[in-house]
Protein backbone atom coordinates (compact mmCIF):
# COMPACT_ATOMS: atom_id res chain seq x y z
CA UNK A 1 0.00 0.00 0.00
CA UNK A 2 0.90 3.47 -0.94
CA UNK A 3 2.11 5.73 2.29
CA UNK A 4 -0.27 8.59 2.97
CA UNK A 5 0.27 11.99 0.80
CA UNK A 6 -1.41 15.02 0.13
CA UNK A 7 -3.21 13.22 -2.90
CA UNK A 8 -4.74 9.85 -1.05
CA UNK A 9 -8.56 9.91 -1.15
CA UNK A 10 -10.74 8.46 1.40
CA UNK A 11 -13.71 6.33 2.23
CA UNK A 12 -14.95 5.45 5.48
CA UNK A 13 -18.40 3.10 6.92
CA UNK A 14 -20.04 5.14 9.79
CA UNK A 15 -21.90 3.26 12.49
CA UNK A 16 -22.58 3.27 15.87
CA UNK A 17 -20.97 1.51 17.17
CA UNK A 18 -18.75 0.83 15.04
CA UNK A 19 -15.41 -0.53 16.46
CA UNK A 20 -16.72 -4.26 15.50
CA UNK A 21 -16.93 -3.49 11.60
CA UNK A 22 -14.98 -5.76 9.42
CA UNK A 23 -15.47 -3.17 6.25
CA UNK A 24 -12.17 -1.75 6.92
CA UNK A 25 -10.12 -4.61 6.54
CA UNK A 26 -11.82 -6.03 3.84
CA UNK A 27 -11.83 -3.03 1.56
CA UNK A 28 -8.29 -1.81 2.15
CA UNK A 29 -7.47 -5.08 0.88
CA UNK A 30 -9.59 -4.41 -2.10
CA UNK A 31 -8.65 -0.80 -2.62
CA UNK A 32 -4.75 -2.29 -2.42
CA UNK A 33 -5.48 -5.00 -5.16
CA UNK A 34 -6.89 -2.46 -6.98
CA UNK A 35 -3.67 0.42 -6.29
CA UNK A 36 -5.80 3.05 -5.55
CA UNK A 37 -4.46 5.62 -3.59
CA UNK A 38 -7.28 5.70 -0.92
CA UNK A 39 -7.88 4.45 2.49
CA UNK A 40 -10.76 2.89 4.11
CA UNK A 41 -11.40 4.39 7.76
CA UNK A 42 -14.19 3.89 10.40
CA UNK A 43 -15.93 6.85 12.44
CA UNK A 44 -18.42 6.09 15.25
CA UNK A 45 -21.01 9.00 14.50
CA UNK A 46 -23.85 9.50 16.60
CA UNK A 47 -27.62 9.06 14.40
CA UNK A 48 -27.66 12.78 15.30
CA UNK A 49 -25.12 13.61 13.89
CA UNK A 50 -24.89 11.64 10.81
CA UNK A 51 -26.03 14.47 8.35
CA UNK A 52 -23.29 16.45 8.93
CA UNK A 53 -20.70 13.97 8.73
CA UNK A 54 -22.34 12.85 5.74
CA UNK A 55 -22.37 16.68 4.34
CA UNK A 56 -18.68 16.63 5.97
CA UNK A 57 -17.17 13.64 4.02
CA UNK A 58 -18.84 15.43 0.71
CA UNK A 59 -16.92 18.79 1.21
CA UNK A 60 -14.01 16.82 2.16
CA UNK A 61 -14.43 14.81 -1.54
CA UNK A 62 -14.29 11.79 0.33
CA UNK A 63 -14.84 8.83 -2.32
CA UNK A 64 -18.03 7.23 -0.54
CA UNK A 65 -19.16 5.61 2.59
CA UNK A 66 -20.68 2.79 4.01
CA UNK A 67 -23.37 3.21 6.60
CA UNK A 68 -24.47 0.50 8.90
CA UNK A 69 -26.58 -0.05 12.27
CA UNK A 70 -28.55 2.55 13.29
CA UNK A 71 -27.45 4.60 10.06
CA UNK A 72 -29.06 2.89 6.69
CA UNK A 73 -32.74 4.01 7.05
CA UNK A 74 -32.00 7.68 8.80
CA UNK A 75 -29.99 8.12 5.46
CA UNK A 76 -32.65 7.67 2.88
CA UNK A 77 -33.36 11.22 4.00
CA UNK A 78 -30.06 12.84 3.86
CA UNK A 79 -28.77 12.14 0.87
CA UNK A 80 -28.95 14.23 -2.88
CA UNK A 81 -29.67 11.06 -4.88
CA UNK A 82 -30.81 8.16 -4.42
CA UNK A 83 -30.88 4.50 -6.35
CA UNK A 84 -34.64 3.64 -6.79
CA UNK A 85 -33.90 0.38 -5.02
CA UNK A 86 -32.30 1.67 -2.47
CA UNK A 87 -35.90 3.85 -2.22
CA UNK A 88 -37.74 0.65 -2.60
CA UNK A 89 -35.52 -1.41 0.33
CA UNK A 90 -35.80 1.69 2.39
CA UNK A 91 -32.65 1.78 3.46
CA UNK A 92 -28.88 3.25 2.13
CA UNK A 93 -25.53 0.92 3.12
CA UNK A 94 -23.41 2.96 0.40
CA UNK A 95 -23.08 6.49 -0.70
CA UNK A 96 -21.23 7.16 -3.98
CA UNK A 97 -19.79 10.69 -3.91
CA UNK A 98 -20.38 12.39 -7.51
CA UNK A 99 -19.61 14.92 -9.70
CA UNK A 100 -20.31 16.34 -13.28
CA UNK A 101 -17.94 15.48 -16.12
CA UNK A 102 -19.29 16.61 -19.47
CA UNK A 103 -23.16 17.22 -17.79
CA UNK A 104 -22.88 13.66 -16.75
CA UNK A 105 -23.32 12.71 -12.85
CA UNK A 106 -20.00 10.43 -12.30
CA UNK A 107 -18.21 8.57 -9.24
CA UNK A 108 -15.22 10.96 -7.63
CA UNK A 109 -13.72 7.76 -7.71
CA UNK A 110 -13.51 7.38 -11.45
CA UNK A 111 -12.30 10.90 -12.02
CA UNK A 112 -8.60 11.48 -11.85
CA UNK A 113 -6.95 14.21 -9.81
CA UNK A 114 -10.55 15.91 -8.89
CA UNK A 115 -10.09 19.08 -6.70
CA UNK A 116 -13.06 21.28 -7.55
CA UNK A 117 -16.55 21.25 -9.13
CA UNK A 118 -20.08 20.57 -7.96
CA UNK A 119 -20.01 17.28 -5.54
CA UNK A 120 -23.86 15.59 -4.75
CA UNK A 121 -24.29 12.43 -2.31
CA UNK A 122 -25.87 9.50 -4.18
CA UNK A 123 -27.65 6.65 -1.98
CA UNK A 124 -27.71 3.18 -2.57
CA UNK A 125 -27.98 -0.14 -1.32
CA UNK A 126 -25.78 -3.27 -2.01
CA UNK A 127 -27.60 -5.62 1.32
CA UNK A 128 -30.13 -6.97 -0.77
CA UNK A 129 -28.15 -8.26 -4.09
CA UNK A 130 -25.69 -9.47 -1.29
CA UNK A 131 -28.04 -11.36 0.86
CA UNK A 132 -29.64 -13.45 -2.52
CA UNK A 133 -25.72 -14.04 -4.16
CA UNK A 134 -24.85 -15.67 -0.77
CA UNK A 135 -27.51 -17.93 -0.56
CA UNK A 136 -27.30 -19.27 -3.79
CA UNK A 137 -23.15 -19.49 -3.92
CA UNK A 138 -23.42 -20.71 0.13
CA UNK A 139 -26.33 -23.57 -0.91
CA UNK A 140 -24.71 -24.24 -3.99
CA UNK A 141 -28.53 -23.14 -5.18
CA UNK A 142 -29.32 -22.20 -8.76
CA UNK A 143 -32.36 -20.32 -8.04
CA UNK A 144 -34.92 -19.13 -5.34
CA UNK A 145 -37.96 -19.30 -7.47
CA UNK A 146 -40.65 -21.24 -6.15
CA UNK A 147 -39.25 -22.08 -2.87
CA UNK A 148 -40.23 -21.86 0.88
CA UNK A 149 -38.17 -19.66 2.99
CA UNK A 150 -38.91 -19.01 7.13
CA UNK A 151 -37.37 -15.32 7.58
CA UNK A 152 -36.61 -14.90 11.04
CA UNK A 153 -36.88 -11.42 11.88
CA UNK A 154 -38.20 -7.70 10.18
CA UNK A 155 -35.49 -4.83 11.17
CA UNK A 156 -33.68 -3.82 8.08
CA UNK A 157 -31.51 -6.40 7.31
CA UNK A 158 -34.76 -8.73 7.39
CA UNK A 159 -36.68 -5.98 5.25
CA UNK A 160 -34.59 -5.69 2.04
CA UNK A 161 -34.03 -9.64 2.35
CA UNK A 162 -37.53 -10.21 2.10
CA UNK A 163 -38.69 -7.82 -0.32
CA UNK A 164 -35.61 -8.61 -2.11
CA UNK A 165 -36.81 -12.75 -2.47
CA UNK A 166 -40.14 -11.33 -3.66
CA UNK A 167 -38.40 -10.14 -6.34
CA UNK A 168 -36.31 -13.66 -6.84
CA UNK A 169 -40.16 -15.32 -7.19
CA UNK A 170 -39.68 -17.18 -4.16
CA UNK A 171 -43.16 -19.77 -3.30
CA UNK A 172 -44.23 -18.72 0.26
CA UNK A 173 -42.33 -16.65 3.03
CA UNK A 174 -43.16 -17.04 6.41
CA UNK A 175 -42.26 -13.51 8.64
CA UNK A 176 -41.87 -14.21 11.91
CA UNK A 177 -40.45 -11.89 14.50
CA UNK A 178 -40.62 -10.93 18.20
CA UNK A 179 -43.34 -7.54 17.52
CA UNK A 180 -45.59 -9.43 15.17
CA UNK A 181 -47.09 -6.11 13.87
CA UNK A 182 -43.77 -5.49 11.91
CA UNK A 183 -43.88 -8.83 10.09
CA UNK A 184 -47.35 -7.85 8.74
CA UNK A 185 -46.52 -4.50 7.59
CA UNK A 186 -43.26 -6.11 5.80
CA UNK A 187 -45.98 -8.46 4.47
CA UNK A 188 -48.04 -6.02 3.41
CA UNK A 189 -45.77 -4.09 1.34
CA UNK A 190 -44.56 -7.05 -0.45
CA UNK A 191 -47.98 -8.05 -1.53
CA UNK A 192 -49.07 -4.70 -2.83
CA UNK A 193 -45.56 -5.37 -5.42
CA UNK A 194 -45.64 -9.45 -5.49
CA UNK A 195 -49.07 -10.55 -5.29
CA UNK A 196 -47.99 -13.71 -6.31
CA UNK A 197 -45.69 -14.40 -3.34
CA UNK A 198 -47.73 -16.41 -0.07
CA UNK A 199 -47.17 -15.16 2.84
CA UNK A 200 -47.26 -16.27 6.31
CA UNK A 201 -47.22 -15.18 10.02
CA UNK A 202 -47.06 -18.40 11.67
CA UNK A 203 -44.44 -21.19 11.48
CA UNK A 204 -45.54 -24.34 13.62
CA UNK A 205 -46.94 -26.45 10.69
CA UNK A 206 -44.33 -25.44 8.05
CA UNK A 207 -41.82 -27.37 5.98
CA UNK A 208 -39.75 -25.23 4.18
CA UNK A 209 -36.57 -25.00 2.10
CA UNK A 210 -34.56 -22.43 3.64
CA UNK A 211 -34.42 -20.54 7.28
CA UNK A 212 -32.94 -17.50 7.29
CA UNK A 213 -32.20 -15.47 10.45
CA UNK A 214 -32.11 -12.05 10.21
CA UNK A 215 -32.53 -10.96 14.20
CA UNK A 216 -29.80 -9.72 16.37
CA UNK A 217 -30.37 -13.02 18.62
CA UNK A 218 -27.00 -14.88 18.37
CA UNK A 219 -24.72 -12.22 18.19
CA UNK A 220 -24.25 -12.89 22.28
CA UNK A 221 -23.35 -16.15 23.38
CA UNK A 222 -26.08 -15.90 26.03
CA UNK A 223 -29.02 -15.18 23.45
CA UNK A 224 -31.95 -17.72 23.23
CA UNK A 225 -32.47 -19.37 19.69
CA UNK A 226 -34.37 -17.51 17.02
CA UNK A 227 -36.33 -20.12 16.46
CA UNK A 228 -38.38 -23.25 18.35
CA UNK A 229 -35.81 -26.74 18.75
CA UNK A 230 -38.39 -28.78 18.73
CA UNK A 231 -40.06 -27.58 15.31
CA UNK A 232 -36.12 -27.20 14.13
CA UNK A 233 -35.72 -30.93 15.19
CA UNK A 234 -39.26 -32.21 13.31
CA UNK A 235 -38.86 -30.24 10.29
CA UNK A 236 -34.97 -30.57 9.34
CA UNK A 237 -34.91 -27.45 6.62
CA UNK A 238 -32.78 -28.57 4.37
CA UNK A 239 -30.84 -25.07 4.71
CA UNK A 240 -30.29 -23.09 7.64
CA UNK A 241 -28.92 -19.26 6.91
CA UNK A 242 -27.81 -16.87 9.69
CA UNK A 243 -26.50 -13.10 8.82
CA UNK A 244 -24.77 -13.22 11.62
CA UNK A 245 -20.81 -13.40 11.00
CA UNK A 246 -19.68 -13.02 14.38
CA UNK A 247 -19.69 -15.55 15.94
CA UNK A 248 -18.93 -17.57 12.38
CA UNK A 249 -21.35 -20.70 13.92
CA UNK A 250 -24.18 -19.26 16.07
CA UNK A 251 -26.15 -21.49 18.23
CA UNK A 252 -28.39 -21.46 15.67
CA UNK A 253 -26.08 -22.92 12.75
CA UNK A 254 -25.00 -25.38 15.39
CA UNK A 255 -28.07 -26.69 16.45
CA UNK A 256 -28.84 -27.19 12.66
CA UNK A 257 -25.76 -28.90 11.92
CA UNK A 258 -26.41 -31.19 14.48
CA UNK A 259 -29.50 -32.43 13.01
CA UNK A 260 -28.11 -32.29 8.87
CA UNK A 261 -29.25 -29.14 7.05
CA UNK A 262 -26.53 -27.18 5.34
CA UNK A 263 -25.55 -23.71 7.04
CA UNK A 264 -23.92 -20.44 6.11
CA UNK A 265 -23.02 -17.17 8.29
CA UNK A 266 -23.20 -13.87 6.93
CA UNK A 267 -20.13 -13.94 5.33
CA UNK A 268 -20.69 -14.08 1.97
CA UNK A 269 -23.32 -11.23 2.83
CA UNK A 270 -21.09 -8.80 4.39
CA UNK A 271 -18.07 -9.71 1.18
CA UNK A 272 -21.03 -8.99 -1.62
CA UNK A 273 -22.63 -6.07 -0.36
CA UNK A 274 -18.30 -4.44 0.29
CA UNK A 275 -17.25 -6.00 -3.06
CA UNK A 276 -20.36 -3.73 -5.08
CA UNK A 277 -19.97 -0.73 -2.87
CA UNK A 278 -16.09 -0.69 -4.14
CA UNK A 279 -16.80 -1.37 -8.08
CA UNK A 280 -19.64 1.75 -7.78
CA UNK A 281 -16.69 3.97 -6.05
CA UNK A 282 -14.67 2.78 -8.79
CA UNK A 283 -16.02 1.36 -11.36
CA UNK A 284 -13.68 -1.62 -11.49
CA UNK A 285 -14.67 -4.92 -10.96
CA UNK A 286 -13.89 -5.74 -7.42
CA UNK A 287 -10.69 -8.05 -6.35
CA UNK A 288 -13.25 -10.53 -4.98
CA UNK A 289 -10.99 -13.12 -3.72
CA UNK A 290 -8.82 -10.72 -1.92
CA UNK A 291 -10.97 -9.64 -0.02
CA UNK A 292 -12.76 -12.37 0.88
CA UNK A 293 -9.57 -13.49 2.44
CA UNK A 294 -9.08 -10.26 3.91
CA UNK A 295 -12.51 -10.72 5.67
CA UNK A 296 -11.63 -14.65 6.92
CA UNK A 297 -8.31 -13.16 8.41
CA UNK A 298 -10.40 -10.20 10.01
CA UNK A 299 -13.23 -12.23 11.58
CA UNK A 300 -11.99 -15.61 12.14
CA UNK A 301 -8.49 -14.92 12.73
CA UNK A 302 -7.16 -17.55 10.09
N1 LIG B 1 -23.97 -10.24 7.13
C1 LIG B 1 -24.23 -8.98 6.91
O1 LIG B 1 -23.66 -8.34 6.01
C2 LIG B 1 -25.29 -8.29 7.73
C3 LIG B 1 -25.82 -7.06 7.31
C4 LIG B 1 -26.79 -6.46 8.10
C5 LIG B 1 -27.21 -7.06 9.29
N2 LIG B 1 -26.67 -8.24 9.67
C6 LIG B 1 -27.12 -8.91 10.91
O2 LIG B 1 -28.54 -9.06 10.85
C7 LIG B 1 -29.11 -8.91 12.14
C8 LIG B 1 -30.20 -7.85 12.10
O3 LIG B 1 -29.64 -6.59 11.78
P1 LIG B 1 -30.60 -5.33 11.46
O4 LIG B 1 -29.72 -4.29 10.90
O5 LIG B 1 -31.80 -5.76 10.72
O6 LIG B 1 -31.03 -4.95 12.95
P2 LIG B 1 -32.41 -4.28 13.42
O7 LIG B 1 -32.99 -3.42 12.37
O8 LIG B 1 -32.10 -3.71 14.76
O9 LIG B 1 -33.43 -5.54 13.61
C9 LIG B 1 -33.26 -6.45 14.66
C10 LIG B 1 -34.25 -7.62 14.52
O10 LIG B 1 -33.99 -8.56 15.55
C11 LIG B 1 -35.16 -8.74 16.35
N3 LIG B 1 -34.76 -8.92 17.74
C12 LIG B 1 -33.88 -8.16 18.44
N4 LIG B 1 -33.78 -8.63 19.71
C13 LIG B 1 -34.61 -9.69 19.81
C14 LIG B 1 -34.96 -10.58 20.85
N5 LIG B 1 -34.42 -10.46 22.08
N6 LIG B 1 -35.87 -11.56 20.60
C15 LIG B 1 -36.40 -11.70 19.37
N7 LIG B 1 -36.12 -10.87 18.32
C16 LIG B 1 -35.23 -9.88 18.55
C17 LIG B 1 -35.96 -7.49 16.16
O11 LIG B 1 -37.30 -7.73 16.47
P3 LIG B 1 -38.32 -6.52 16.84
O12 LIG B 1 -38.80 -5.96 15.52
O13 LIG B 1 -39.38 -7.18 17.62
O14 LIG B 1 -37.52 -5.52 17.63
C18 LIG B 1 -35.71 -7.22 14.67
O15 LIG B 1 -36.51 -8.05 13.87
C19 LIG B 1 -27.96 -8.54 13.08
O16 LIG B 1 -27.55 -9.70 13.75
C20 LIG B 1 -26.86 -8.06 12.15
O17 LIG B 1 -25.58 -8.34 12.69
C21 LIG B 1 -25.73 -8.88 8.91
Amino acid sequence: MLSINARTRYCAVLGHPVRHSASPAMQNAGIAALAKDWRYLAYDVNPDELRQAIDGAKAMKFIGLNLTVPHKLLAVEMVDAIDPRAKKWGAVNTVVFETKVSGKWVPLGTVEGFEAGEVRSHGYNTDADAIVQSLLEDFSWTTLRGSSVLLLGAGGAARSCALRLAEEKVGTIYLINRTKEKAVQLGAEIAKENSKVNLKYEYQAATVDMVINGTSLGLKASDALPIDLDWLKARKPKRVYDMIYRPAETALLKEAKKIGCKTANGLGMLLYQGARALELWSGDKAPIKIMREALVREVQGV
